[in-house]
């Protein structure tokens, strides 16, 4: 690498979330969706970025970006070290979620290493959020290799538009690599030997525990379900309550349920009903139809199954009593995922001995994360803490100070990965 990476500071971090910020489509906060044109504008900056910092950008076929040495070329069979997180975002959502950890893995992977070191590639994934198509991390996933090619035609968003189609629009932007021929189109160009990601907590407890990091153990997972329900469309004025088949009706009282059953289970079980939409959705017509998402997350496997079964049983007794029809269909799911224990008690005993406060601590919000870990590869995540907590809104906050500290350890951790690869790898090998 020719060109020397300049010292990150608290300044170059805001400098370079600013500046993926103003890739956004018109509104509040930051609305990114995989391939639309803000995202391709992202993407070409942080290649343009990359480069300038003496790095290879890399695209693969899905459109997933990254950084690495230009020496480590793409087939490489050397085992690398993956750092990074997701540049799409939800509709309407805040600066620092995905963007924060892919700053710093562009920036960790133009950090200076010894040739000993394992490689250090940073990646910026095409998707995770799952607000443009409902494709179970088809970022974090395609980037492994694991994604099959009947799913770019399956896949498709709320226009119709395939995964396929779009992605062929962001390929002809230069913004993905053409596609292997067969069933398995995207095939992983290194090889993750371990992962961190780097990202906002998204929630209050580091702030509420004047923590600087948190460590995390494990993931929650997630039911996502699509309902449709299908009622009976009347005149408003004319038909009497008792004679009604009100879909939305039947829908709130469904949201209901999904509410009081998430707060029955006790936390960390929630449940949220993020979308609804009445048909025809008009004043003076008795709702014929609704669609209806509920999600359901817990850190537990068998506490996620059971609030997932006891939602779906209340919501056929609802269609059932108010004479509604019901089909259900579990749009995605992610199962509660545990991240590597070796990596992250590499990285207490590093917080212990530089004295920063920290705790270890599970994720109520999904990552990138978990796609590695479920594919078998070390994986880890640090958080950084999040102004009230709030996060998917353009109030997400994190102070400068606070995203400094947490890319400082970052670093610090990773140089101690890269020098120890082996031993630590050797070491989650041998645990039971
Ligand atoms: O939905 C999630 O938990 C994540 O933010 N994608
Ligand atoms: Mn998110
Ligand atoms: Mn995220």
């Amino acid at each position: 690498m020719n060109a020397r990476p300049p010292e990150v500071t608290a300044q170059t971090l805001v400098e370079h979330l600013d500046a993926l910020a103003a890739h956004s489509a018109p509104g509040a906060g930051v609305t990114r969706l995989v391939y639309d044109d803000a995202w391709c504008r992202a993407h070409q900056w942080l290649a343009e970025r990359a480069r300038a910092l003496g790095l290879a950008a890399t695209v693969d076929a899905a459109g997933n970006l990254l950084f690495h040495d230009p020496a480590l070329e793409p087939g490489d069979p050397r085992p690398a070290l993956f750092v990074g997180s997701h540049l799409d975002s939800v509709v309407n959502g805040g600066r620092y979620d995905g963007a924060y950890g892919t700053v710093a893995g562009l920036l960790l992977a133009a950090a200076p290493r010894a040739p000993a070191d394992l490689p250090v590639v940073g990646f910026a994934t095409c998707e995770e959020e799952e607000s443009r198509f409902h494709g179970s991390f088809i970022g974090a996933r395609t980037l492994l290799g694991d994604a099959r090619g009947e799913e770019l035609d399956q896949v498709a968003d709320a226009g119709g538009v395939t995964w396929r189609a779009a992605l062929e629009a962001a390929r002809a932007r230069g913004r993905a690599a053409p596609l292997v021929e067969g069933e398995r189109p995207f095939r992983p160009l290194f090889r993750p030997a371990m992962m961190l990601e780097l990202h906002i907590e998204q929630g209050p407890v580091l702030e509420a525990e004047g923590l600087a990091i948190g460590l995390v153990e494990r993931i929650a997972g997630y039911r996502r379900l699509g309902l449709t329900l299908t009622g009976e469309a009347r005149h408003s004025g004319t038909t009497p309550m008792a004679l009604r088949r009100d879909a939305l009706a039947a829908a709130a009282e469904m949201i209901l349920a999904a509410e009081a059953g998430a707060r029955a289970a006790g936390e960390p079980a929630v449940a949220t009903a993020g979308f609804v939409r009445a048909i025809p959705g008009l004043a003076n017509v008795v709702p014929g139809g609704c669609e209806l998402w509920l999600e359901t997350r817990d850190l537990d496997p068998e506490r996620l199954d059971a609030l997932d079964r006891g939602l779906r049983e209340r919501c056929r007794e609802i269609a059932a009593r108010r004479r509604v029809g019901l089909e259900i269909e579990e749009r995605s799911r992610m199962e509660p995922t545990a991240l590597s224990w070796t990596l992250a008690g590499v990285a207490e005993q590093l917080a212990r001995e530089r004295g920063i406060p920290y705790r270890r601590m599970g994720s109520g919000a999904a990552h990138d994360a978990m796609v590695f870990a479920r594919a078998g590869i070390p994986a880890t995540m640090v958080f950084v803490p999040s102004r009230r907590g709030v996060s998917h809104s353009p109030e997400e906050f994190t102070a400068p100070d606070s995203l400094a500290a947490g890319y400082r350890f970052a670093a610090e951790l990773i140089a101690r990965l890269v020098r120890e690869g082996g031993a630590i790898l050797a070491g989650e090998a041998a645990r039971p």
